[in-house]
């Protein structure tokens, strides 16, 4: 079977850098188009991250733009404070010499959806602010992109607030515009991706990936834990069940529901309202997750790029 082809919108951010190693080592994936947004942290950094990732692994024929760098109506969040001033941790990439596409993020998602339309899926890792310029400007997207997988939002509570996860904390008006566009959104929330966590023996798995273990994929995945993954138990990889739902669906146990976004509560704006009894759903939610089944694919995959990783 063909790999699947994926564009993926993203704010590197230290699991968006391991979503975007996956969806270039996924040999059931095609990675055609990177697009950047201002999320965890400013969008020059999001940008710069990406491309130098893109370099240091080798995918450089993959056009990356640059996209929203604030918000839809409201003041930019940022997450340094969880992935570090720079992005990417304590990691340090070499300076990227390509750079990046010269059309806008917006630009780049309608143009690649639009010329082949129902083969491309479509992922967002960050904040939903491209996706809504991108609707707002042409909403045949909605009928282009063969799926629409997102890593956002929750069913119980939130990280950015007790309420709000923060990929719509960050911008719920773009969020409520995504979830209304008319196509399924698969909401990979907060529930499903506390599953996945980097707990120490999966870290001892990582260190034996070589060079590509010890110089990327561990910095990314201890970040926030002492480097053999413990204290706490484990540092969360959500962005990465985003990519892996597209080529392992089979990973996950989902359900239909109706999500609304809230927009206006003084202490639930950004949260993502889920109804799993509703008759009209527009989202399917990712509930329960075969956390060895995915590690197994998810290192599996890593295992046949650190075989040929340049620095091996
Ligand atoms: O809440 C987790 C999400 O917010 C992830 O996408 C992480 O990268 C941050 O953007
Ligand atoms: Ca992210």
């Amino acid at each position: 079977m063909a790999p699947k082809k994926i564009l993926l919108d993203c704010d590197p951010g230290l699991d968006d850098a391991l979503a975007l190693l996956l969806a270039h080592t996924d040999e059931n994936l095609e990675l055609v188009a990177v697009t950047t947004v201002g999320g965890n942290v400013a969008l020059s950094s999001t940008t710069r991250n990406a491309l130098q990732l893109r370099e240091y692994l080798g995918f450089d024929s993959v056009p990356v733009a640059a996209g929203a760098d604030a918000p839809l109506a409201r003041p930019a969040e940022n997450a340094a404070h969880v992935h570090g001033e720079e992005g990417l941790g304590s990691l340090t990439l070499p300076a990227a010499v390509l750079p990046p596409a010269d059309l806008h993020a917006v630009d780049l998602i309608i143009d690649t959806l639009r010329a082949s339309p129902g083969t491309v899926h479509l992922i967002a890792t960050g904040p939903l602010t491209n996706i809504a310029l991108a609707l707002r400007r042409e909403p045949a997207i909605a009928k282009w992109a063969a799926s629409f997988v997102i890593m956002g939002g929750s069913f119980t509570r939130g990280n950015a607030t007790p309420a709000a996860e923060f990929n719509i904390y960050a911008d719920p008006e773009a969020a409520e515009i995504v979830f209304a566009a008319g196509w399924q959104v698969v909401m990979v929330g907060l529930d499903l991706t506390l599953q996945a966590m980097a707990t120490p023996e999966i870290v001892r798995r990582m260190h034996l990936l070589g060079p590509l273990g010890t110089e990327l994929v561990v910095p990314l995945s201890t970040f926030w834990t002492n480097p053999d993954g413990s204290e706490p138990h484990g540092q969360a990889v959500h962005d990465l069940c985003a990519v892996a739902y597209i080529t392992r669906p089979d990973l996950f146990r989902s359900r239909p529901a109706a999500v609304e976004v809230e927009t206006h509560g003084r202490f639930t704006v950004g949260m993502t309202v889920v109804d799993f009894e509703s008759p009209e759903p527009n989202a399917l939610v990712p509930v329960d997750l075969d956390v060895d089944g995915f590690w197994e694919h998810v290192l599996g995959a890593w295992e046949t790029l650190s075989s040929r990783h340049p620095r091996a």
